[in-house]
């Protein structure tokens, strides 16, 4: 096992934001982890996990040891009458996952085709895209205690994922495995999907039905949503190799009916969808639009031009150090301001700050 160390993150961020970690751990197999654990000093060092470092946001070199996440892996596991399960291992590469389960004939991740990051890191935040989520098709996932080295396995249930949340994403209170939160504390090491059999389209979004009508392919299948989808998101998304981004920078926020009227009867052209529990989710991107901010800065960090939502470092490529995780978050805090002195809404970032 190699400790590195003052090693740089930039290649490591999606963002590419300057920083280093003062120590790094490659993490290959699940042997590696043990031996990290069986080292009284590394043991005893508080740790941070790095998957594709999609959705992170330095804004100070990294303290505790960074375990980078490598994991290779991608198999059937098995099959039933309903499902193909598939594993893959936490390092692999999301969109690589993707095409790979396409080209091997379990379609039904391809509208969750292109976002940025590792299968590892796709159960924390519950990924989703274009009517998918990654709990849609979630089976299982081992996960190992950095407190007790043990090796665990959870569940849907037992992840509790939500709207761009899981277990993962709060403070651990509880002991064992059976604690309440995980973050810090479990490394994912392999993710398995239940990919149902029968594939049926998921269409219905707006960006998707326009690509069906322009086409003029009425019985699309999987291979056809993926070059859709693929094609959506270069149109509207930034390529992290290109600008330096974290996906979308906050969640739509979800509001009351109520809270939604006030909102429509002085912006009669607020984004909403309405929620099967009564409640009305607001596009984020289009709250911030209508604040003026599409296309501003501060400092390097900007607001992307054709999607609001996303914040980018206009930094990145050959001219120098790019956006500071300072800059990102003074951009961010300003929006929130604007936002909440407009609507009353208190927009909630969703890439994890550190
Ligand atoms: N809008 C504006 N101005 C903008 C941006 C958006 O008016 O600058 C309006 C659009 O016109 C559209 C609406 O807001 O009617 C929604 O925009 P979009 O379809 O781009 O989707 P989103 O709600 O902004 C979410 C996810 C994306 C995901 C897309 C498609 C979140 C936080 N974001 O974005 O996920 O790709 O839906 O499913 O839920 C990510 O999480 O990193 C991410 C990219």
């Amino acid at each position: 096992m190699l400790v590195e160390n003052n090693v740089p993150l930039q290649p490591f961020n999606t963002f590419h934001i300057v920083a280093k970690a003062h120590a790094l751990v490659r993490i290959s197999s699940e042997q590696d982890l043990q031996d990290v654990l069986a080292d009284p000093t590394l043991a005893a060092l508080p740790k941070f996990v790095l998957g594709g470092g999609s959705n992170i946001v330095f804004t100070g070199d990294v303290k505790p040891l960074v375990l980078k996440i490598e994991i290779p892996g991608k198999r059937l596991l098995h099959e039933n009458s309903r499902h193909f399960i598939v594993e893959a291992g936490a390092g692999e590469n999301w969109h690589d996952f993707v095409s790979w389960t396409l080209a091997q004939g379990y379609p039904g991740l391809e509208n969750m085709a292109m976002i940025p990051g590792t299968v590892g890191a796709s159960p924390v935040q519950n990924v989703g895209a274009y009517g998918v989520e990654l709990q849609d098709r979630f089976e299982s996932l081992d996960a190992l205690d950095l407190q007790t080295g043990q090796v665990f396995t959870l569940n849907a249930a037992q992840c509790a994922f939500g709207y761009r949340d899981s277990v993962f994403k709060h403070a651990s209170t509880g002991a064992g495995h059976q604690a309440v939160g995980l973050k810090d504390r479990a490394v994912i090491l392999r993710v398995r999907f239940a990919i149902p059999k029968v594939w049926k389209p998921v269409l219905g979004y707006a960006d998707l039905e326009k690509k069906m009508l322009a086409s003029g392919e009425s019985n699309p299948n999987a291979q056809q949503i993926f070059d859709w989808i693929c094609a959506i998101r270069r149109a509207k998304l930034p390529d992290p190799a290109v600008i330096g981004n974290a996906g979308s920078f906050f969640k739509n926020p979800t509001v009351s009916a109520e809270q939604c009227a006030d909102i429509i009867a002085r912006d009669p052209k607020v984004v909403h969808y309405l929620l099967a529990d009564g409640s009305v989710k607001l596009a984020a991107g289009w709250l911030i639009d209508s604040c003026g901010w599409r296309g501003k800065s501060v400092g390097q960090a900007g607001v992307y031009e054709k999607q609001a939502l996303v914040l980018v470092n206009r930094g990145t490529g050959s001219d120098g150090q790019g956006a500071t995780g300072g800059e990102v978050m003074t951009l961010a805090k300003a929006i929130q301001t604007s936002v909440y002195e407009r609507f009353g809404i208190l927009l909630e970032p969703e890439p994890v700050v550190i």
